[in-house]
């Protein structure tokens, strides 16, 4: 499948009018850069069946970019806010899954087949711009969605994590920074401790304590009353 051409004359009267309508939400003044697309779709594993999700399309400079990378089209869906953003998608980009939303309620817009097992999401979101309340609501939807090495990628234009990792807990780790976009822009990439790591460790600390236990002729409390039920 070619990868489409968005219509840029179409694509700057979309921009513009929905900079009038909604600038908190667009966040943007110009669509991401195609040096910017390229840099945060290179850091999308191209693997059989790794499943790719975008949020917050906008007119699709990040959707072109992962069918660029190759990502093919069955793999990828795409989710936009805004009707008139999501129109210009679909007729854009007509073999992909786009869908009409908000990235808080990704967990039921999904398909149900890709919950738990999608690999990598991509936000262009503006995060700065939203409440904690907002931002966790994305946070919690996205970990929902994804597998358990799954990872969230975000670009910003700050200096700084446009996501607070410790109260949403999250790791994090800048990727880049590309100076040709405007204006220019970080790349980040968030993820959360795999749960199975956390649960292998808990049961390591319980094995070792049994052992202590057992050495020193004490029961675990909760086995002592097992035994005596
Ligand atoms: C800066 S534009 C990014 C567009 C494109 N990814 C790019 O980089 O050129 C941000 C987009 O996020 C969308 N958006 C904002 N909040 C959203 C939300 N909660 N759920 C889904 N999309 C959202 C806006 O409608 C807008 O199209």
């Amino acid at each position: 499948m070619t990868v489409s051409r968005i219509r840029k004359r179409d694509e700057s009267l979309l921009f513009l009018k929905q900079l009038i309508k909604n600038p908190k939400s667009l966040g943007a003044v110009v669509p991401s850069s195609p040096m910017l697309a390229d840099f945060i779709c290179s850091h999308v594993p191209i693997l059989d069946g790794h499943l790719v999700v975008e949020i917050g399309a906008g007119t699709g400079r990040f959707t072109q970019a992962l069918l660029r990378v190759g990502v093919k089209p069955e793999n990828l869906a795409v989710l936009e806010l805004d009707p008139d953003m999501c129109n210009f998608l679909k007729q854009n980009f007509p073999h992909i899954n786009v869908i009409e939303g908000n990235a808080s309620d990704l967990h039921t817009l999904l398909p149900e087949a890709w919950i738990g097992k999608v690999g990598t999401i991509i936000s262009g979101i503006p995060m700065v711009n939203l409440s904690i309340e907002d931002q966790s609501g994305i946070i919690s939807s996205s970990f929902e969605v994804l597998n358990d090495v799954g990872s969230f990628l975000q670009f910003t234009y700050g200096p700084i994590s446009p996501l607070p990792t410790k109260k949403l807990g999250l790791k994090k780790k800048r990727l880049g920074h590309i100076f040709l976009n405007f204006p220019p822009a970080t790349v980040w990439r968030y993820w959360k401790q795999p749960m199975i790591q956390g649960i292998h460790k808990q049961e390591r600390k319980t094995e070792k304590f049994d052992k202590i236990r057992e050495f020193v002729g004490f029961k675990p409390r909760l086995l002592a009353r097992e035994e005596n039920d």
